[in-house]
């Protein structure tokens, strides 16, 4: 309730001064339900997912010094299938259809999991490990595929790579500082709720 009243307030913020925002574009092209929705859509979407990616990423290559790193790109690209933050989602069948020799009967309710896609051997073969050149790395569905391909993978990917040049480039004697991780569990989503890290001085 208090997240729906704090976006109402911006959106009539926007409707009283218009800017030049992505916002103030938003709400000055949509009514005040579909603009609740988007920006609602766009902060949970934009928000806990690269987060929890992230840390993810963060601690899968601090708990694995010995991991080849290659080029930032891959290593994102990689970590996206390994440690992507979206579990699943779902959907419903649109038509009587059969997945991997299975019938799915028309309105069925689906929870496709694009993270245990991720692991399938047939496309990656060691699918568990971290290979960050793989050839086939493109072809992930951390972020979905067809009509509702995430429409932030292309920010959330410069984030990302912007992100890791902290930890791993202006410190690099960043460590784990407790081997713990807390995971936090739901059907969706897949993300730590602390990593904490120690870090020694280049004089220490
Ligand atoms: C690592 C970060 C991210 C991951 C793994 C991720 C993943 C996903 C996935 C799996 C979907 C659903 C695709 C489907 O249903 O087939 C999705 C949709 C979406 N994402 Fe992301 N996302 C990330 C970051 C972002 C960011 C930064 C934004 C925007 C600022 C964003 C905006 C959206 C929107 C608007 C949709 C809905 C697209 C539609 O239904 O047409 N995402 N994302």
């Amino acid at each position: 309730m208090a997240f729906s009243a704090a976006l109402d307030d911006a959106i009539a913020r926007h409707r009283a001064e218009p800017g030049s925002s992505l916002a103030a574009s938003l709400v000055a092209n949509m009514t005040n339900v579909e603009a609740r929705a988007v920006l609602a859509q766009l902060l949970i979407a934009g928000n806990e997912t690269t987060t929890n990616f992230l840390g993810n990423l963060v601690h899968l290559l601090l708990s694995r010094p010995d991991l080849h790193r290659g080029d930032l790109s891959a290593v994102v690209e990689e970590g996206l299938r390994l440690v992507g933050p979206v579990k699943g989602l779902l959907r419903r069948a649109t038509r009587d259809t059969e997945v991997g020799g299975c019938p799915v009967a028309r309105d069925a309710r689906l929870l496709v999991l694009f993270a245990s896609a991720n692991r399938d051997e047939a496309v990656s073969a060691a699918a568990d490990e971290f290979v960050p050149d793989r050839p086939e790395l493109r072809r992930s569905l951390a972020f979905g595929r067809g009509v509702h391909f995430c429409a932030g993978a292309a920010l959330a990917r410069m984030e990302v790579r912007m992100a890791l040049k902290v930890p791993f480039g202006a410190l690099p004697r960043l460590r784990l500082h407790d081997v713990r991780r807390a995971i936090r569990t739901g059907e969706f989503h897949y993300g730590l709720t602390s990593l904490p890290v120690a870090w020694r001085a280049e004089n220490c």
